[in-house]
């Protein structure tokens, strides 16, 4: 199995970390465009090989994608992050142009890879390289909604005084801080409700803690978060290369599915060796539904910023 991360920066070097130490792939390639990086950080990486007792071989490139070839899971995580005060939807014009190269790159060399886009806006970022690329829809997913539920189950946690991994919970719509949709109705505490341990006021404080949970983040470090965003990478790269089948909220093209149309957002998926392998459906309520359209029309509108493709 080989998996190439590009971008190598926190973000991508964190997710090639969590993936070397899982021994997801036998070859892990990280490029960038940035003379010497991916080298260096590869070989870094590699020199805690012996530390760790992983044998995953791992390799840098500096914009060659020659040595991408035979990839299985590429990981996009190029483009530049947001600062402080920056919204994510603020990225776009800068990070449209590096993803849909990037994204020709890789499958200039590696045809049937599957895609993970964790570039910001990653939405439409998603929707950029699925429609500019051409490939079917099962093989192109956004990062979003399982980092935004990692947060949430932080949050829920927290108000709970419990361990997160006790918890569920599901974090959908568009990967914006105004346009995520924590569920807090089905998050549940080992099969329990959150709502029969936490007052309605308590949850929606956790609900508006997770929405802004990046731009904390930005906040305190004066760039993006990496560990979480690159454990969720590696943590989708997991599911697909073991074939897990694991549900995540993904962010996904959808044709009709939550009653939204051509659109990539997030929505629950089974994620496993062909990609998304199937939509969930949660059967949401209407206040849930119309928070769904609200964020879709808001990812709808960055799109359009998009222009032609
Ligand atoms: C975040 O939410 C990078 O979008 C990513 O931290």
């Amino acid at each position: 199995m080989k998996v190439t991360v590009v971008g190598a920066g926190a973000v991508g070097a964190t997710c090639a970390d969590n993936i070397a130490r899982k021994e997801l792939c036998d070859e892990l390639v990280l490029v960038d465009i940035k003379e010497g990086v991916a080298e260096g950080k590869a070989m870094d990486l590699m020199q805690t090989a012996a530390l760790l007792g992983f044998d995953t071989r791992i390799t840098g490139s500096t914009n060659d994608y020659s040595k991408t070839a035979g990839t299985d899971v590429a990981v996009i995580t190029s483009g530049i992050p947001r600062k402080p005060g920056m919204t994510r939807e603020e990225l776009i014009g800068i990070n449209a142009g590096i993803v849909k190269t990037v994204t020709e790159n890789i499958l200039k060399h590696s045809p049937n890879a599957i895609i993970v886009i964790i570039s910001n806006p990653m939405d439409t970022m998603t929707y950029l390289a699925l429609k500019s690329s051409g490939l079917p829809k099962n093989r192109i997913i956004g990062m979003g909604g399982i980092l935004d539920s990692s947060r949430f189950k932080y949050y829920l946690s927290k108000a709970m005084g419990c361990t997160s991994t006790d918890l569920q919970g599901v974090v959908i719509g568009g990967h914006g801080d105004t346009t995520m949709i924590p569920l807090t109705r089905l998050a549940t505490y080992q099969g329990t409700p959150v709502a029969n341990y936490l007052d309605a006021d308590t949850l929606k404080k956790v609900a508006a803690d997770t929405m802004v949970g990046g731009a904390t983040l930005t906040g305190l470090l004066g760039t993006s978060a990496w560990y979480a965003p690159g454990a969720a990478g590696a943590a989708l790269v997991e599911s697909i290369v073991r074939d897990e089948k694991k549900l995540f909220p993904c962010c996904v093209y959808l044709d009709g599915e939550y009653a939204q149309k051509d659109i990539c957002i997030g929505v629950p998926v089974i994620i496993g060796r062909n990609g998304i392998e199937k939509i969930i459906d949660y059967k949401l309520n209407d206040e849930e539904q119309a928070l769904f359209n609200k964020s879709a029309d808001a990812v709808r509108n960055m799109n359009n910023a998009l222009g032609s493709l």
